[in-house]
This record gives C-alpha cells, sequence and structure tokens, in this order.
C-alpha cells in the first residue's frame, strides 16, 4: 500500500475583536456596500495578543481534533509573513509553548500559499518516511502592516490562525497529487517589507515601508488565472478530474477572485469553501482556518477529494488535491482561546493610523 499523509486534525483561532465594514466607514472613504459587493468581506478579526497566541489556540484545537498530545508530532511548521521576531522562528517559539518536544521545527514564507506550500511539504515528509506526524499552522497579523488611511488594502485583511495534522497512514487517503510554483519577477505586486509584530509599530520604522502595498487589479488577474491553472495540473498530477472534486478549500482572497477562478475549472459554488465575510483575507490562515470550518460543519464526508489551492505575494502559488480518511469528526475537542478583551477594533488599530498619517499628510 502506498504510504501517505492523510489531515487527521483540524483547528482555527478567529480573533474576538472585529472590524466591522461599518467601522472602516469612520476610517477611509468606503460604503459596507462597496466591501461586500467587491469582496464578499463583512468583518475581519484584529488580533489583541501576539501571533503566536492565536497559533498555539489553532494547533491545540487540530492537535484535539487528531487526538494527539504535543509530543507525538515530529514536524512543525509554521507558514507566516507576520512572524514576532526573526530568530528563533515563530516555529520553534510554538514548539516551546505546545511543549511539542519531538518535533523539528521551521518557519514557511510562501505569504498566503504559505499553509498550502507547508501542507505539500509535510505530506512529502511523511510520504517519504522522513517524519510521521506533522502540525502544519498558518497564523497571521495583518493588521499590523495595515494602513487604516488607505482604502484600497485595508477593508481586505485581517488576523488568524488555522492549523491542520498530516499523519502517515497506509489506507489509500491523502495526498494524491500537487502543484506549487512561484514567479519572483511578478514579486513587486505585492509587497510589505517590515518584519518582527512583536517591537511596537514605531519603534525605528519607516511608515513608507512598513505598510502593505499591492497592485489590485494586476494581482486579481494572476490570482484567477494561476488558481485555474494550478488546480488543473494539481488535478493531473493525482489523475482525477474536476468533477471528482467534492470540496474546494480557495485561499479567501477576494469572493470574486474565487468564483471566478470556479468558474473556470467548471465547479460549482456549492463545492467552493467560502467563509471570506467573517475573516477576511488572512493570508496563510486563511486556507486552514476555511479547512477546519468546512469539517466542522459537515461539508466533509468520509472518502472526498478536497483541494486547496492558494496564490500569494512572492508570487507564489500552490494547490494539493487530498483524498479525505473515513473520520470526518473530532475525535476530542480542546477550550483552548485567546483571553478575552474589552477592548475595540478602533482601539487595536488606532497605533497604525497614528504611525501612516504622516503619509496622507497631503489628504492623499
Ligand atoms: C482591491 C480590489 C478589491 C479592488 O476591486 P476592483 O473591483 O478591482 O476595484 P478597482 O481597483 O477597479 O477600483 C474601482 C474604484 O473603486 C475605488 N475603491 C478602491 N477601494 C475602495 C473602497 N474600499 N471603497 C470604495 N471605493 C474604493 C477605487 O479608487 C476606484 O476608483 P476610481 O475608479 O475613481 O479610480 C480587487 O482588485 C482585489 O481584490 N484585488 C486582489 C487583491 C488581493 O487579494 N491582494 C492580496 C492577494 S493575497
Amino acid at each position: 500500500m502506498t504510504r501517505r499523509a492523510t489531515i487527521s486534525g483540524w483547528g482555527k483561532c478567529a480573533p474576538p475583536v472585529k472590524l466591522t465594514n461599518a467601522d472602516l466607514e469612520q476610517l477611509v472613504d468606503t460604503t459596507d456596500a462597496w466591501i461586500v459587493e467587491r469582496t464578499g468581506i463583512s468583518s475581519r478579526g484584529i488580533n489583541h495578543m501576539q501571533t503566536t497566541d492565536m497559533a498555539e489556540v489553532a494547533a491545540h484545537h487540530a492537535l484535539a481534533a487528531a487526538g494527539l498530545e504535543p509530543a507525538d508530532i515530529d514536524l512543525l511548521i509554521m507558514a507566516t509573513v507576520t512572524p514576532e521576531i526573526t530568530c528563533p522562528s515563530n516555529a520553534c517559539h510554538l514548539q516551546a509553548r505546545l511543549g511539542a518536544v519531538n518535533a523539528a521545527a521551521f518557519d514557511l514564507n510562501a505569504a498566503c500559499s504559505g499553509f498550502v506550500y507547508g501542507a505539500i511539504t509535510a505530506s512529502s515528509m511523511v510520504a517519504a518516511g522522513v517524519k510521521q506526524r506533522a502540525l502544519v499552522v498558518g497564523a497571521e497579523q495583518l493588521h499590523w502592516v495595515m494602513d487604516y488611511w488607505d482604502r484600497n488594502t485595508c477593508i481586505l485583511f485581517g488576523d488568524g490562525a488555522g492549523a491542520a495534522i498530516f499523519e502517515a497512514s497506509d489506507d489509500g487517503d491523502g495526498m494524491l497529487g500537487a502543484d506549487l510554483g512561484a514567479d519572483g519577477v511578478a514579486g513587486s505586486t505585492m509587497v510589505f517589507e517590515s518584519l518582527g509584530t512583536r517591537r511596537h509599530l514605531g519603534e525605528g520604522r519607516d511608515p513608507g515601508t512598513s505598510r502593505l502595498h499591492f497592485e489590485g487589479q494586476a494581482v486579481f488577474k494572476i490570482a484567477v488565472q494561476g488558481i485555474a491553472a494550478s488546480v488543473r495540473r494539481a488535478l493531473d498530477q493525482a489523475g482525477v478530474s474536476a468533477d471528482d472534486v467534492h470540496l474546494v478549500v480557495p485561499h479567501q482572497a477576494n469572493e470574486r477572485i474565487i468564483n471566478s477562478a470556479a468558474k473556470k475549472l467548471g465547479i460549482g459554488p456549492d463545492r467552493v469553501m467560502l467563509n471570506i465575510a467573517d475573516h477576511g483575507n488572512t493570508s496563510a490562515a486563511s486556507v486552514p482556518m476555511a479547512l477546519c470550518d468546512a469539517a466542522e460543519s459537515g461539508r466533509i464526508a468520509p472518502g472526498d477529494v478536497v483541494v486547496m489551492t492558494a496564490f500569494g505575494g512572492g508570487v507564489t502559488w500552490a494547490s494539493a488535491v487530498f483524498r479525505w480518511g473515513p473520520r470526518v469528526t473530532a475525535i476530542a475537542t480542546s477550550d483552548a482561546a485567546l483571553p478575552p478583551t474589552d477592548v475595540t477594533a478602533l482601539d487595536l488599530v488606532a497605533p497604525n493610523r497614528e504611525f501612516f498619517a504622516p503619509l496622507h499628510a497631503d489628504g492623499a
């Protein structure tokens, strides 16, 4: 029997503080109607803790769903573009927090494609017999690089974390095929230069290079074409057709991007997982958060063909075709959660408003 990595656990952490479209109407010249129509987003989470706090919560839920203890994990990959510091990696920080003492740990930066890159990396290591049980986490503190004076970007992104367990199986389920790639030449279409969310935003940084910038329409076109082509290549490698796919779990960048790409693939909305309305674009966290919502809402049946697909900064893209195993319910649950807070979303983004204000002194 072929050894593969099956998805045996899933979890997420959605911050309790939400920045709504009504909140954004107070900050920039926009409307709830415009945002919903052009993106599908109604609110997004703003984390009042650190990136690793969300990652830890998501990891505990995924471990519980798989019925595993942290020490059972032998590989921990953390996909993020908003690490707290550069070294030690966030993965090592998370390993220490969890007590995942037997895990190799490293960070992975493929922007919004990071979790799918990580899922493919983990699955390949498990299939090769190098590792047995991997925890892959996507976690992002994106509000930290948001210029809440810039309506082109600040409406789109949110914070969050998602996690999944990839465990060795000889039962025929697991990753059937994958496609991943990059186009560094197109990299300037999405950029932010700063690293290290643990330090205060204003500490020794230049507002001009600290905010996320992208060329919206260029990214939109790259994404629609790129997702459809990448999924086709992954399906070919898996030896299955688009008709065989039960559920696509795409990166939640923009509902219109997802719908256009799905249409190109001939996959109807009933076979596409969408949760962008509540979370916005959470970069590397978006696919595992959507996967968790899909599993928890009964969208996945035993033996289903599930396709994860993402594109992002770099430019990067990745798609992976999985056959789900026989179990679609969690073995156990965890009560891990971020601590409650009374702080508001507008309070949390106030430092960004102050920091980026000089870029808009002329009213731009
Ligand atoms: C950003 C995005 C939502 C813009 O949607 P769009 O339909 O392409 O809109 P356009 O860029 O054509 O802008 C149309 C108009 O709306 C305006 N606009 C932009 N943001 C606005 C907002 N939040 N509220 C109201 N109007 C807005 C623009 O200024 C433009 O006005 P103009 O015609 O007077 O110049 C869309 O391009 C997108 O999602 N791109 C992908 C971005 C992305 O996902 N990046 C990260 C990838 S991981």
